[in-house]
């Protein structure tokens, strides 16, 4: 089948953005994973149906999707640590874009303390409030365990784990899910699958084998949207870029004559062309003055990174393709790989035009947006310079107040986005600590 006629599916889009949030940590490996798998054990122990499970393993996967908007590190989130405004975060991302009703709430809940469930619920245990207990327990055993992978650590840690957990159980964490905790504490294989990323790989993948919840193209637009959200609202500087080259790329596309089908795939990947930047501390995402060097080096890797979040899915080649090619040039100088024209696809040379239309555009932490007639004579030196394609800069050119309108209001609408969101983190905090 050729790769464009694949369908990217609920599950691709949560395996890409469960690798580009496992990214952020080189301390807490693998952390969503880890985290899904036990929950997926626990769930099991417990005898949830398929769809509970389906619910609670999706959820593990990007539970602590809020983290970024904080520009926490998963290293912060040690075991007794109190601040769980992540949790409040992915809670509003996941309200507004995400597909699977019930997801919002699970994540909201996923640090809340099982003393302070009131007796009522206690006895129910709805929905959110259950599966937000087994991720908790889940997450508390993932940062629990040694930081190395190593198998003998793990088997020599588990008791200690075991004993911690068992300290916290009907303060923190709910017992019935403790019970089962014990069980599985006593087997060996669940703590090798734990430390064993290619075998709890396996045992996920093979419980999603027969998952079947399509996407729809507005679907997989609105969780590119949240992504793209989660890449740019990281700094005031970068918080309205990705929704500027969206707007720019899909304009571009359409005047290029391209299937409207592709067009909106072309949007999908501008949105998440810079999802490698979530691995570029912030120091250097907003540094005001020239990088050095070696902070230069680590700024470039972010494309090569895209790269490989999007390759968590085969159905997603082309997008990978098209969104993280957008520093490649065709005269081959570009990076992260070097290629030459013939290996560029059209709609990544595209991607690359609207990136740097928009980039000279706008206004940047070390310098303000550039006049258009600036902008079109950088654009014709880089197109002789044997860089950019001429026939999509040409249509930019040829149409620059119309492209620069397209991105300021895109982008305008994304600022006021970008201050209600912080509004509404300021709003739900408050109403949390009951001020
Ligand atoms: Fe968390
Ligand atoms: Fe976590
Ligand atoms: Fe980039």
């Amino acid at each position: 089948m050729d790769k464009s006629e694949q369908t990217i599916t609920f599950i691709d889009m949560i395996k890409t953005i469960s690798r580009a949030l496992d990214l952020i940590s080189s301390t807490v490996v693998g952390h969503h994973k880890k985290v899904a798998y036990i929950a997926y054990r626990l769930g099991k122990r417990l005898n949830l149906n398929r769809d509970l499970l389906y619910k609670l393993v999706i959820s593990a996967l990007i539970h602590d999707i809020g983290v970024f908007y904080l520009n926490q590190r998963f290293s912060d989130l040690s075991f007794d640590r109190k601040d769980n405004r992540h949790a409040l975060v992915g809670y509003l991302l996941l309200e507004e874009y995400f597909p699977l009703p019930g997801t919002a709430a699970i994540i909201k809940n996923h640090h809340l303390e099982y003393r302070d469930i009131s007796d009522d619920i206690s006895k129910t245990m709805p929905e959110e409030i259950l599966l937000g207990q087994l991720i908790h327990l889940a997450d508390r055993i993932a940062v629990l365990l040694p930081e190395s992978d190593s198998e003998l650590d793990v088997l020599q840690k588990k008791n200690k784990v075991k004993t911690v957990i068992a300290n916290h159980s009907g303060q923190w964490f709910w017992p019935e899910a403790v019970e089962e905790f014990y069980y599985l504490t006593e087997r060996e294989a669940f703590w090798l699958d734990v430390v064993n990323q290619q075998r709890s790989d396996f045992i996920i993948e093979k419980f999603f084998s027969d998952y079947h919840k399509p996407l729809s193209t507005e679907e997989l637009l609105n969780i590119s949207k949240m992504m793209s959200q989660i890449i740019d609202f990281r700094s005031p500087f970068t918080a309205t870029h990705s929704q500027g080259i969206a707007e720019v790329a899909i304009n571009l596309a359409r005047k290029s004559n391209i299937s409207e089908q592709n067009c909106l795939q072309i949007k999908v990947a501008a949105l998440l062309h810079d999802l490698g930047k979530l691995i570029i501390p912030l120091d250097i995402l907003e540094k005001a003055d020239k990088l050095e060097k070696q902070e230069w080096a680590i700024m470039r890797s972010h494309s090569y990174y895209s790269n490989y979040c999007l390759q968590a899915a085969e159905s997603m080649a082309n997008i990978r393709e098209w969104a993280s090619y957008h520093h490649e040039k065709l005269n081959g100088q570009g990076y992260p790989f070097g290629l030459e024209s013939n290996l560029i696809p059209y709609e990544a040379k595209l991607i690359a035009v609207a990136d740097i239309f928009t980039a000279l555009t706008e206004d940047r932490p070390y310098r303000k947006g550039m006049k258009i007639e600036k902008v079109r004579g950088i654009l014709a030196e880089q197109v002789s310079q044997g860089e950019l394609e001429p026939k999509v800069t040409a249509i930019i050119t040829d149409n620059l107040a119309e492209f620069n309108g397209l991105r300021k209001t895109a982008q305008k609408k994304t600022r006021q986005k970008f201050k209600a969101f912080q509004n509404k983190v300021e709003e739900q905090k408050r109403l949390e600590q009951g001020v």
